[in-house]
């Protein structure tokens, strides 16, 4: 399929989605994230593919949802048709591991983007930020809810309420990225440990993400026992037979995705 404001490419089991309106620093319009939510989709139902990455350019990962598009709009708009946020939902229906790869600006709906993806490896020139309080509007994609559970209420009320950005070593020490890396190692980086996943077999890949998942939607018991019932299921699997075969022969294992 042919997009025009993202490109899609793919490296053995990873696929690869680069959000591409340069001039605009990534800002997020309904069609770029309609093509967003079309690409995850598609390598979500490609058995070839395993893991999906994201990511922008050196100076932006996205500055935020389109300003100009949005300064269009009046209530009765968005509430009816649900613009702005309608197809922003998508990436919670991918199954697969979505990795974020953020070099220089992830604010706003940006940011929101970033932590909808599983996680988030961030190049020492990214920064984060929730600056819509000065357009006069608030987070709508989830940043009020996502931020305070990644870096606790303090920080999530400070850069909300001030527009403040955070570094990426500040994100790292919060909690919001996994590791920071050198700018121009971004893409390799993210990569190597795309294709890590890649490696291991799909659908215990798949259990992990849901498992992980269910803790931030169930109490610790239910987590528990929700896990408890995945675990015991991956023994029903050709790709656990192999795992403990290889190990017990001292091998490396060769999953069949099965
Ligand atoms: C539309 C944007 C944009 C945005 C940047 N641009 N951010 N266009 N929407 N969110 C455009 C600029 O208008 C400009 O276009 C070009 O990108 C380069 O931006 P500059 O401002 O010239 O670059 P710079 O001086 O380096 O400043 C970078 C910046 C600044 C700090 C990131 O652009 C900025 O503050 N952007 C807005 C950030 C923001 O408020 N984001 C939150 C949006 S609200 P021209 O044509 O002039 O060259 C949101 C709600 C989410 O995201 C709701 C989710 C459902």
């Amino acid at each position: 399929m042919s997009y025009e404001t993202i490109l899609t490419s793919t490296d053995g089991r990873v696929g690869v989605i680069t959000l591409n309106r340069p001039k605009a620093l990534n800002a997020l319009n309904d069609q770029l994230m309609d093509e967003l939510g079309a690409a995850l989709l598609s390598f979500d139902a490609d058995n070839n593919i395993s893991c999906i990455v994201i990511t922008g350019s050196e100076k932006a990962f996205a500055a935020g949802a389109d300003i100009g598009m949005m300064s269009k709009y009046n209530f009765t708009d968005v509430y009816k048709s649900d613009y702005i946020t309608k197809n922003w939902e998508t990436i919670r229906k991918i199954r697969k591991p979505v990795i974020a790869a953020v070099a220089g600006y992830a604010l706003g709906g940006g940011c929101e983007l970033a932590m909808m993806c599983d996680f988030i490896i961030a190049a020492d020139n990214a920064k984060f930020g929730q600056p819509e309080i000065k357009l006069g509007i608030i987070p709508g994609a989830g940043g009020s809810q996502r931020l305070p559970r990644a870096v606790s209420k303090s920080k999530a009320m400070d850069m909300c309420l001030t527009a403040r950005m955070m570094d990426a070593n500040e994100a790292e020490r919060a909690g919001l990225v996994s590791r920071v890396v050198a700018a121009d190692k971004l893409l390799e980086e993210t990569m190597a440990a795309a294709k890590i996943i890649g490696e291991m077999s799909l659908p215990i890949v798949m259990m992990v993400k849901e498992s992980i998942n269910a803790s931030f939607e169930s109490s610790l018991s239910e987590g528990i026992h929700f896990e408890r019932r995945l675990f015991h299921s991956t023994f029903a699997t050709e790709d656990q037979k192999e795992g403990m075969a290889a190990f017990v022969e001292k091998r490396p294992a060769k999953f069949k995705h099965q």
